[in-house]
């Protein structure tokens, strides 16, 4: 018997396949279920116990042999192959250039992050919108003259299409869609008619949030923004809250938060005050939430929509706004590291 495997293995050592085709049959041959391999195991149980050892390594060294035939042999059918189809798997590879997230994906995830810790989901809406949804249902009717504040690029006149000018505008598609309680986010890309400078774009960011409920007051919105910049900027962030206007909230307020004062850009950046406006807030007028379909006199609730680009520029002390724009690699690779 071990003879015989000997034989075996000399055969094998010996073997050179012509083609792949031929390789198979060897395979088969050897190692297929109807093979020689599996006869032999078959054979190991007649084998006289004294003579096991050594029939078993003969085997374990036949099997083996079969193996890295079969390897080298497919490795050089498949070099060959390769070769002729040009493919040389032994280049050196070029290296791959990792990519980063765009700083203003970066906040607006955190953002997203921060609010969705405190029950905020997602809602979004389009780019372009109708007359209605943009201004008319948030109180802001034909010929008012706080719609100068937010001039626009119109698509279409009569009936009026355009660039969303902000993400309000998701409040409504919402609230027409749902019934409170709403606690919702919605970040998007907003446009406005707007010289183009280190402070403003005809093109940027905002997240608005929407929250409405029964007894929503004005201190729980207080409280939340307080919550969020925190968790944005760190535990010793400091805002304020300035009184304002907007037609969709009563009453309203422009959040700041410190920037500081030492250097001149700070003074530009900031007007000489060393704070930095970062959004518009305030509770959402009764006669929004009856445009939507929702009843004033059950449900309150506030809203507050901000600058993803502010925030970014605060979070990063980035100087100039046109930067997030101008897609310059130099720029964009100083955010590899963050995530
Ligand atoms: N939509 C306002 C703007 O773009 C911001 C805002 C949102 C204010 C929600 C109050 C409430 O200027």
């Amino acid at each position: 018997m071990i003879d015989k495997v000997k034989n075996l293995l000399n055969e094998v050592l010996l073997y050179s396949p012509k083609n792949i085709e031929d390789l198979e049959q060897f395979r088969i041959q050897y190692l297929g279920k109807k093979g020689k391999m599996n006869d032999l195991f078959a054979a190991f149980k007649e084998v006289p116990k004294e003579q096991k050892k050594a029939f078993g390594q003969a085997l374990n060294q036949l099997k083996q042999a079969i193996q890295d035939k079969l390897d080298d042999s497919m490795n050089l059918f498949s070099d060959n192959t390769q070769k002729s189809s040009g493919l040389d798997l032994s280049k050196p590879v070029a290296a791959n250039q990792l990519g980063s997230r765009h700083p203003l994906s970066l906040v607006r995830n955190q953002i997203i992050e921060i609010f969705k810790r405190i029950g905020f989901t997602l809602s979004e809406g389009p780019e372009i919108e109708d007359d209605w949804h943009n201004f008319t249902a948030l109180n802001l009717p034909e010929e008012h003259p706080a719609r100068d504040m937010q001039d626009t690029f119109f698509i279409q006149r009569n009936p009026d299409v355009l660039l969303r000018t902000h993400t309000s505008s998701v409040q409504v598609r919402f609230m027409q869609n749902n019934n409170p309680p709403i606690r919702i986010l919605s970040p998007g890309r907003v446009f406005r008619n707007e010289a183009i400078s280190y402070r403003s774009h005809c093109i940027f960011h905002q997240i608005e949030g929407l929250y409405i409920d029964t007894d929503v007051s004005f201190a729980d919105l207080k409280q939340t923004l307080i919550y969020f910049a925190k968790e944005m900027f760190g535990d010793k962030t400091e805002i304020r809250l300035r009184p304002s206007y907007f037609p969709f909230t009563e009453p309203s307020a422009e959040v700041d938060v410190y920037w500081g004062l030492n250097s001149e850009s700070d003074y530009k950046i900031t007007k000489g005050t060393g704070w930095l406006e970062i959004m518009g807030c305030g509770m959402v007028d009764p006669n929004v939430l009856k445009n939507c379909d929702i009843d004033p006199d059950i449900y309150t609730g506030f809203a507050f929509g901000m600058g993803i680009e502010r925030i970014a520029m605060l979070k990063y002390q980035i100087k100039d706004l046109r930067l997030f724009f101008e897609n310059d690699v130099r720029f964009l690779e100083q955010f590899k590291s963050a995530f």
